[in-house]
């Protein structure tokens, strides 16, 4: 897949600076180029399937919890005290703990892959070897917490914590496919006119986190805690449910705004779809939300609603990168410093 850019007139920019297509003027043509465009494009790619498998693997994640399978595995890093893997006598429930445990395996590989082509690339770019690396750091921990988790008896907070974890590394997923991406197609406008815009995407932001983490919160009070003789929080669910949809409503209203503001302001459309996009992955997941609250959270509702609280957070991201909010905290100083 290869993208182009409007201000380049279409030709693919690599390192922000130098083109994959050049006139025949003897410096650097199409084939010099286009293999450093090539190990780019493949550091996107790398990126981004980390970002989906990242998402992915909260559902399956979900599908651990959703099928009482939580202690299937009841000790780590062992399967039993016994045995490494899950045997055919510790049933299904064995089977989809342990199978959930094996997918750290596919999402290291494809962060170690992130990595490595990072590492390969001219000059060594920090600024994509540095999250590549964070993404495989986090989801070492994530590893960890998992074991934690098992060891805790799935103690609602930890497996909170677990959750809002993911969340992280898919942030880091995230800002490492942007990276990338903005090294092969510069960013449409340097739009500092949003400038003014900053307060509210950064509420825009606190909110959908306080929402996410909110969430957790419900989780911890409901039913389905991935095991009979797992914890409760004991919050009482229809308080603390309420709370979460206040939230939601707080947040709804903010990414309106945020998008009648951007289209009022003149911003590029790239920004003004993110915000429309956001709004409508709100919908769609308080749609679910409260269709699951009141039919007594049936369990495929309730994963639709996990993964969808994921597609939340993206989108939200999405919300900050393309209103330029995610360059001014991190992207810009790592650019300028030619890193
Ligand atoms: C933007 C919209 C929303 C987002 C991002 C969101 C996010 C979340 C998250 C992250 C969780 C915790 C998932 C977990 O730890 O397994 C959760 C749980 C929950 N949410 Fe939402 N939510 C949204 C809207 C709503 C709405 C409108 C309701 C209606 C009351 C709702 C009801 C619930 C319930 C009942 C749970 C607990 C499910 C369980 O027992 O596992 N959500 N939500």
């Amino acid at each position: 897949m290869t993208v182009t850019s409007p201000s380049t007139g279409g030709s693919p920019q690599v390192d922000g600076a130098t083109h994959a297509q050049r006139p025949p003027d003897g410096r650097p043509g199409t084939a010099e180029r286009a293999a450093p465009a090539r190990a780019l494009i493949r550091v996107r790619q790398l990126a981004l399937a980390s970002l989906i498998a990242n998402t992915a693997i909260v559902a399956t994640g979900g599908a651990v919890r959703l099928t009482g399978s939580g202690l299937g595995c009841p000790t780590w890093p062992r399967c039993t005290d016994d045995s490494l893997v899950a045997t055919a006598e510790m049933g299904i429930h064995g089977a989809i703990e342990f199978g959930n445990r094996l997918l750290t395996i596919v999402l290291s590989a494809i962060a170690v892959a992130g990595l490595v082509a990072a590492w390969r690339l001219a000059g060594r770019p920090r600024r994509l070897v540095r999250p590549a690396l964070l993404a495989l750091a986090g989801i070492a921990a994530q590893g960890v917490v998992g074991g934690i988790t098992v060891w805790m008896t799935l103690h609602p907070l930890v497996v909170g914590i677990h959750f809002m974890l993911s969340i992280g590394v898919i942030s880091v997923a995230y800002e490492f496919w942007r990276r990338a991406r903005d090294m092969i197609v510069a960013p449409p406008v340097a739009d500092r006119s949003l400038r003014p815009l900053r307060p509210l995407a950064w509420t825009l932001a606190a909110t959908s986190f306080a929402v996410l983490l909110v969430g957790t919160l419900v989780t911890g009070s409901g039913p389905h805690s991935g095991d009979p003789d797992a914890p409760r929080n004991g919050l009482d669910p229809q308080n603390i449910s309420q709370i979460h949809a206040d939230l939601v409503f707080l947040l709804l209203g903010l990414s309106v705004a945020a998008w009648l503001i951007l289209r009022a302001w003149g911003a590029p459309a790239v920004a003004v779809e993110a915000a429309a996009s956001l709004v409508l992955v709100e919908l769609a997941q308080g749609l679910i939300g409260l269709v699951q609250y009141f039919t007594g959270l049936p369990v495929l509702l309730v994963g639709a609603h996990l993964v969808g609280a994921c597609l939340v957070w993206i989108a939200t991201l999405a919300v900050l990168d393309r209103g330029g909010a995610l360059d001014d905290a991190v992207g810009r100083k790592a650019a300028t410093s030619g890193r």
